[in-house]
């Protein structure tokens, strides 16, 4: 028995197929030879949403939802969490290796030199109104930066994508930095290049008027961690997107920028902002049972519970708890953690959820942490934007480097009217030039 092929037997002609299978798929394509007469278009899979469909290879990110497993190329997330900074994690996801050390200096330093914003971008920030959501500044500034590198439209030259790829992950920090100070209304505060990434970061938000921002350390390694645990999570909605867009050739700041439209969702990054409304409206462990049954009645969602690919305990939801703990001990604690560490108790024991496999997910735990830092919860997404802004770019390099990869272009079923034409009395438009 050949058991590397599927063998199919179409009912409707009685005619036998074998689709071979590769890396446990068969190829959507090999359904089209598949047809009732020559007329026939040919088989095709519906899968609205994806749900089991391949639409790349990719050798960045792995995950096993059913076990909790998550890894970058290779490197379990708890290990790279406990004792990589970002940057190299980042180095990593984008170039497959972990960098020397010579390696990582010089990555440090080519990322610190694009750290500035071209002044015309800090004037275009300006324009905003005051109460502009941080998130849609951030994804319509990334977007404007097109305007500022032309060149960036040469994506099919590798050089030229890996200077775009740098200067994005050096200048989405002051972007989601300057949002910040904007709807603050503060001075806009230049990078620090002193200052390593998340702590440039923090320089960028929090400075005021000491001639040096000084981060805390805990703060500043813990803002590594959750940047780290973002940093990537294979075909999500967000990188979808990114690889949609970034197959048409369109540069990749706009492909950033609709990734990061894509992430700005309450289904996808935006669920951290609304766990903290949530929990904000739960108020104390008392509503927990009251919430809950309207959770189960289908009239509210458990927010930052639920994955598509996790049916277990995301494992960067336990990272992040330890992380919380850390964080607390500087900020103090967080009233909101205990309502969520009781909410997830119940929610874990109940037959609603545990029938459906819903576990927290990484956007439980995390807006409680940011909470505790200081930011409102309008922040959260741009939060998680900066370090998904690598993950991206990954997949985006891959995606163009892929000599199967083509313009990204679904079929649909078409379910509309047949043919059918306007009364024949309808007068045709015309038009008179005047000479
Ligand atoms: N609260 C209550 N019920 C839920 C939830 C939830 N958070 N998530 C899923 N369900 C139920 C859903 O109603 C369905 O029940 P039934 O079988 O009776 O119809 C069942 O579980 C399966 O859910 P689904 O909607 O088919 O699952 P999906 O894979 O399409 O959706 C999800 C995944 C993440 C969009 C969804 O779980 C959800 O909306 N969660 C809340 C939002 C959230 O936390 N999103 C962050 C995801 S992780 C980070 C990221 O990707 O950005």
């Amino acid at each position: 028995m050949n058991t590397n092929v599927l063998t199919v037997t179409d009912g409707r002609t009685g005619k036998t197929y074998t689709l071979p299978i590769d890396k446990g798929a068969i190829r959507a394509m090999d359904l089209r030879q598949i047809k009732v007469d020559a007329d026939d278009f040919g088989l095709m899979t519906y899968d609205p949403a994806f749900m089991n469909t391949a639409s790349c290879q990719s050798s960045i990110t792995y995950i096993d939802g059913d076990r909790g497993i998550l890894r970058y190329r290779g490197y379990p997330i708890e290990e790279l969490a406990e004792k990589c900074t970002f940057l190299e994690v980042a180095y990593l996801i984008l170039n497959g290796d972990l960098p020397g050390e010579t390696q990582l200096k010089d990555w440090i330093s080519q990322v610190k030199h694009h750290t500035m914003l071209h002044e015309t971008t800090k004037k275009f920030l300006e324009g905003f109104r005051y109460d502009a959501h941080p998130m849609e500044m951030l994804v319509s500034t990334v977007a404007a930066l097109s305007t500022v590198y032309p060149d960036a439209r040469h994506v099919l030259d590798p050089e030229n994508r890996r200077k775009q790829i740098v200067r994005l992950i050096g200048k989405v920090p002051t972007i989601a930095a300057y949002t910040y100070r904007h709807s603050l209304g503060l001075p806009y505060i230049y990078p620090d290049n002193d200052l390593a990434y998340s702590a440039n970061f923090m320089n960028m938000l929090w400075k005021m008027l000491e001639p040096k921002y000084l981060a805390n350390p805990v703060i500043a390694r813990a803002l590594s961690i959750l940047f780290i645990l973002h940093a990537d999570h294979e075909q999500n909605c967000s990188t979808n997107a990114m690889r949609a867009v970034g197959s048409s050739q369109a540069d990749p700041f706009l492909a950033v920028a609709a990734a990061a439209a894509a992430l700005s969702g309450p289904l996808h990054g935006g669920a951290n902002e609304e766990v903290l409304r949530m929990l904000d409206s739960i108020g104390s462990k008392d509503n927990i049972p009251a919430y809950i049954e309207q959770v189960k009645a289908g009239k509210l969602k458990l927010m930052g519970f639920g994955h598509r690919v996790y049916k277990n305990y995301d494992p960067r939801a336990r990272i992040i708890k330890w992380t919380a703990d850390q964080v607390f001990q500087v900020t103090g604690r967080n009233p909101n953690l205990d309502i969520a560490l009781e909410l997830e108790k119940i929610a874990l024991e109940d037959e609603y959820f545990v029938k459906r496999k819903l576990y927290p997910n990484v956007d439980f735990y995390s807006g409680i942490i940011y909470q505790a830092m200081g930011f409102k919860p309008d922040m959260f997404t741009v939060l998680f934007a900066i370090p998904r802004t690598v993950g991206w770019l990954a997949h985006w390099n891959e995606l163009m480097a892929d000599p199967e990869q083509k313009i990204a272009r679904p079929r649909q079923i078409y379910t509309g009217p047949e043919q059918r034409h306007l009364p024949a009395d309808k007068p045709t438009i015309r038009v008179s030039v005047m000479v």
